[in-house]
């Protein structure tokens, strides 16, 4: 098992550079099976979720070329038509998309339920219905998800509830459909507008990817491309509440910050400074932070994904904020370990209040989920003494070098291999 070791207290100063969007990339590169050519795709992040989704590829029989660690040739000219296999779907969410992928290319897909982080139920109702209104037979049987159509056919369909992943699976499933196809209440985050780019590169024709209504025009066959990954909003984020919570100046690079204004306003909102470039973002604090009241919702709200790293903020910012989670039933699982930390937080359904303390204390916390992992890792930098964060694979699966990216900035924090004997060998130091 391996842990991240912090000792915190220390402001950070410096640059990031932000990798490749995450949930782009675990869209985009099943994408690339749409067509029967090579693609290339850069800038795609070096996480455990893509090398996942790499596998998975390989597996299905595509030709994947690591041109560097960010850049991949994959090879769909030789991808047949088979069951995505249980032992690797079932590890994460965004196995789903390949449902969406085989259903276009093959006109029958077969993958095992997807798993990904626990925020409550995460149900599929939204992709099968989708798949249904495009003419295919959609059901879950003994844990997989089976889609088969003899031609799909373009139809107009309403989302009952925002959906990034129903969103794109449509999208993945329509482009090779006959006639139109037109999502209404679609998604409208940064990677569902660089998926219909990357569509669109390899020659399909979608049109309204960033507003609620996306129209998608079948065509008879998508040819290779090369395409570049937008930055991760999320991880961008991240790297900016840490700089707003331990205080300090840094510069966040390689990112849109249009696709960072909710989390932007917010910050300033609590007492930080931020400037905006046209590919970075400045976040200065040295003043108290103080409260403020968040809200998360589909984009351009403020992202969930975001939600456990702010309460951290939150939680060191004087007076009372109300955090409300408005995308899923359950997230607030981590606030049991910013309690351990000295954190007052008290929850209540999609509501915590959070009165605003002195300071956190460094303990063992656990990453309960990715983003609760960041949360906790930014908890560490800011708390007095040393903080321990236990299932660090959690944040291995969305943060590309964290440990490399926070040292730069001043961080202390080290990567340990706790064996079974309980002796621990520092595998990557800060
Ligand atoms: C994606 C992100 C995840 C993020 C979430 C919301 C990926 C791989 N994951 O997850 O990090 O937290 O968007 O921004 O991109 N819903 C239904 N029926 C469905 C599908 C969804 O009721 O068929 C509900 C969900 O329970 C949830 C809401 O819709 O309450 C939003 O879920 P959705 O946008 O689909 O999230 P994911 O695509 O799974």
């Amino acid at each position: 098992m391996e842990n991240f070791v912090i000792q915190g207290g220390h402001e950070l100063f410096g640059e990031v550079n932000i990798s490749g969007a995450k949930n782009a990339a675990v869209a985009i590169l099943p994408a690339a099976l749409l067509c029967d050519d090579v693609v290339r795709i850069e800038n795609i992040p070096n996480i455990s979720d893509v090398s996942l989704i790499i596998h998975i590829l390989d597996r299905m029989g595509a030709g994947i070329k690591m041109i560097n660690s960010n850049t991949i040739e994959i090879d769909s000219r030789s991808v047949v038509c088979q069951a995505v296999p249980d032992d690797l779907a079932s590890h994460f969410r965004a196995s789903y998309y390949l449902v969406g992928v085989m259903l276009g290319r093959f006109k029958s897909a077969e993958v095992a339920m997807p798993g990904g982080c626990d925020f409550g139920t995460r149900p599929i109702d939204l992709h099968l219905k989708g798949f249904r209104m495009l003419g295919a037979d959609a059901n879950i049987v003994n844990g997989m998800v089976c889609a088969n159509a003899e031609k799909l056919v373009g139809s107009s369909i309403y989302m009952d509830q925002v959906s990034v992943g129903a969103t794109i699976n449509v999208m993945l499933a329509a482009v090779l459909a006959r006639g139109l196809t037109v999502i209404e209440n679609a998604a409208k985050e940064p990677h569902i507008v660089d998926l219909a780019n990357f569509l669109n590169s390899m020659g399909a024709d979608v049109r309204g990817a960033g507003t609620d209504v996306i129209k998608i025009r079948g065509v008879e066959k998508l040819h290779g491309c090369s395409y570049s990954i937008i930055p991760d909003q999320i991880e961008a984020g991240t790297y900016m509440v840490a700089a707003a919570t331990c205080g300090g100046d840094v510069l966040v690079k390689n990112i849109i910050p249009k696709h960072l204004e909710s989390i932007s306003a917010k910050l300033i909102e609590a007492g930080a400074e931020i400037i905006e470039y046209d590919d970075a973002i400045r976040v200065t604090r040295f003043k108290e932070l103080t409260r403020c009241n968040v809200k998360t919702m589909p984009h351009p709200g403020f992202p969930t994904d975001m939600q456990p790293q702010m309460a951290v903020l939150l939680s060191l910012s004087k007076g009372t904020s109300i955090l409300t989670e408005g995308v899923w039933d359950s997230r607030f699982q981590y606030v049991s370990q910013l309690l351990k930390m000295g954190a007052d937080i008290q929850v209540d359904g999609k509501i915590a209040v959070i009165e605003g303390v002195k300071e956190l204390t460094g303990v063992k916390v656990k990453a309960t989920d990715l983003r609760a992992g960041a949360a906790m890792i930014i908890a560490g930098l800011a708390a007095r003494g040393e903080t321990i964060v236990e299932n660090v694979v959690y944040v291995d699966r969305g943060y590309e070098d964290v440990v490399e990216k926070l040292s730069a900035l001043g961080a202390d924090i080290k990567r340990i291999t706790v064996n079974d004997a309980d002796t621990e060998t520092v595998q990557s130091a800060g």
